[in-house]
């Protein structure tokens, strides 16, 4: 499955363009099916309609799980870095995997989970939050993962969307210094939620928690009442396997549906490629499991490659910012996979924090969630790299399943700030405003992808229409993720950022309009309009412009309330760090508003504001950028 040399990489792109169906026929090949496929690709993309493997049967936790046991049994599967160093890390192996999930599974069938019912995972990174996932895979229950830092009306309504029958949830987590109450705030969200029948609860901090013995029952205990035995459900290749929610720049959250065939096969092949993972090696990606990056690629991609994944639980400034360096000397990790974000906070610190630990294992390094700037990229590739080892900037989004841009370390060149080539099977293009493909190599414009690939999300969970008028409606026969892009003379990929209305901050995409839906419910509030502006660490912070009632005192305490109104909507990662007081919003005739010039005011780029004579309202303008901050 592993491409071994440019050479290669570029007779198997050509093959996977002429002919995709043969080409992702002899990779499915690689993997355990319960029945083969009757064909290997349908797909309309005017309905729009995709399906991979049709007819195959399968169940994914075979291929993570029960295909290793006979050879690496034994061989480590997880291993589990805690928040806190001085506590143990965990090693768990296949073996010792497989009879958790296995044990966990039977717990969720006698709490009533059958195929199909959806189950919410709300956990801190513990390594059972792994073991939950693959539990539900196991018996075909659908799993939806909410990442814990979520505030309770986040969490229902990702609960109430999905109709979830069970929640996961711990009585709280640590991350750093913090302890988060998590329980706690599911009871909350639970307030609004009646399809949850029961609540199972992992014992992580040992804090005080309210229990509802209606509802709640322990983890510990449920275990207690199981044996491991529990043969994995059969699944079609086109089942669900999981929802997992991203932001959009209107309306609720977008529950992003992945099916079983496809999803593992693409997970798993772009894995063994773009790290080129070798049997042996320590693969970790930091990211949280609560995201598309830790389902991929910490558990669904790199177990059914049968590899070592690390999971850490904590955060890269605890106990000081050189705690990743520090794990990685400690696991001997050999690939590692952060976000540019982590990469830029960390180059705030004096680099003796690296040099204080032996990184000689690391071979590959990757980023993932955001473009990387030129002295971020050089700083990770001096300090951490040591300028031997590739970087694989990888492109994708939670829509796509798995990476679709990248260079595969080693093999295919890297180039600072440029994702560079499509993967095997990916078929991008650069579209003009009209929807022309531009034939230049060399150009700029709006990225499209105009062929399927297996871990394509099928739809929005309860809402085709939606998928269908976002994705595969802007420009026909193409699916359009919504980022702009350039491509150089030798083909390669920068990606500049998004076209819509998401916004980018820590890696974390946030729709403007629910940010701005949330400000406008402080009692105080007329109306607001937030954009996204340059941040050194974060990549992109959020600056909100607010009209108030008359009479209102625009102070430091409002400014309080409307951030927290924000985090308590939606959770403290979308907390604007500018809060502007204005007396109105530039709006067109129309009555949009104009966020080019919010954007330009909150960037400090007021030099070329364009021609503002055409709004309804270009007097406010002036009071905007009087009063910036
Ligand atoms: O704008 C792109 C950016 O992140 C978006 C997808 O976000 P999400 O669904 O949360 O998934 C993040 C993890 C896969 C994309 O539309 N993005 C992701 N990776 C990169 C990137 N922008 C530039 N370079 C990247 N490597």
């Amino acid at each position: 499955m592993r491409i071994n040399s440019y050479q290669e990489y570029k007779e198997v792109y050509q093959k996977s363009v002429e002919n995709p169906s043969e080409f992702w026929n002899s990779i499915a090949e690689q993997f355990v099916w319960r029945k083969k496929w009757d064909k290997v690709l349908e797909y309309d993309w005017s309905k729009p309609s995709t399906k991979w493997f049709l007819n195959a049967k399968l169940n994914i936790t075979e291929n993570c799980l029960d295909r290793h046991l006979k050879d690496k049994g034994d061989q480590i599967a997880i291993i589990w870095e805690p928040n806190d160093p001085k506590e143990d890390a965990k090693h768990i192996s296949y073996k010792e995997l497989h009879s958790q999930v296995c044990a966990f599974a039977n717990v969720l069938k006698n709490n009533g989970v059958t195929k199909g019912d959806r189950v919410c995972i709300y956990m801190p990174m513990v390594a059972e939050l792994a073991v939950a996932v693959l539990a539900c895979a196991r018996i075909g229950a659908i799993h939806s993962v909410v990442f814990a830092g979520f505030s309770s009306t986040a969490l229902a309504a990702r609960i109430n969307d999905a109709t979830c029958k069970v929640l996961l949830t711990a009585d709280g987590s640590f991350r750093g210094n913090k302890i988060t109450p998590l329980k706690d705030i599911a009871d909350e969200a639970l307030k609004t939620c009646p399809s949850i029948e029961k609540t199972i609860v992992y014992q992580r901090t040992q804090q005080e928690i309210s229990w509802n013995p209606s509802l709640d029952v322990w983890w510990h205990e449920e275990l207690e009442k199981v044996d491991n035995h529990c043969p994995a459900e059969e699944m079609d290749s086109e089942d669900m396997l999981f929802i997992l929610y991203t932001s959009g720049s209107t309306g609720k959250p977008k529950g992003m549906v992945h099916t079983c065939g496809g999803y593992m096969v693409y997970t798993a092949y772009s894995f063994q490629n773009v790290f080129q993972y070798k049997q042996g090696d320590i693969y970790w990606c930091t990211a949280d499991i609560g995201w598309i990056t830790g389902h991929s690629y910490i558990v669904y991609g790199p177990l059914s490659s049968g590899a070592t994944t690390v999971m850490f639980e904590g955060v890269p400034s605890y106990p000081d910012f050189g705690r990743f360096w520090e794990v990685c000397e400690k696991h001997k990790v050999n690939q590692f996979y952060t976000a540019p974000t982590a990469i830029r906070a960390l180059a705030k610190h004096p680099t003796e924090l690296i040099d204080k630990y032996d990184l000689s294992d690391l071979k590959v390094l990757g980023t993932v969630g955001e473009p990387i700037n030129e002295e971020a990229w050089h700083w990770y590739d001096d300090y951490v790299g040591k300028n031997k080892c590739p970087i694989v900037d990888t492109w994708w989004q939670t829509e796509t399943g798995g990476m679709m841009i990248s260079s595969l370390a080693g093999i295919t060149e890297d180039k600072p700030t440029f994702a560079t080539l499509p993967l095997p099977g990916i078929q991008p293009v650069l579209l003009d405003h009209d929807g022309t493909e531009i034939s230049e190599t060399k150009a700029e414009g709006i990225l499209a992808i105009k062929h399927p690939w297996p871990s394509l999300a099928r739809t929005i969970y309860g809402d085709h229409e939606r998928y269908k008028n976002v994705y595969f409606s802007a420009y026909p026969d193409h699916y359009f993720p919504g980022d702009g892009a350039l491509r150089d003379e030798n083909g390669n990929y920068r990606i500049t950022g998004r076209v819509d209305d998401v916004v980018i901050v820590s890696g974390h995409n946030l729709g403007t309009a629910p940010i701005e839906n949330a400000i406008n419910e402080h009692e105080k509030v007329v109306e607001s309009a937030v954009v996204g502006f340059p941040h050194d660490i974060k990549g992109n912070a959020l600056y909100a412009y607010v009209i108030t009632y008359d009479g209102v005192e625009e102070n430091d305490q409002l400014i309080k309330e409307v951030r927290e109104v924000v985090s308590n909507t939606i959770g403290p990662i979308a907390k604007p760090d500018k809060i502007q007081f204005v007396k109105g919003l530039p709006k067109t005739r129309s009555g949009k508003i104009m966020r080019r010039i919010l954007r330009k005011v909150a960037s400090n780029d007021i030099s070329n504001l364009g021609d503002v004579s055409t709004l309804l309202n270009p007097e406010v303008v002036e009071d905007i950028i009087e009063n910036k901050l």
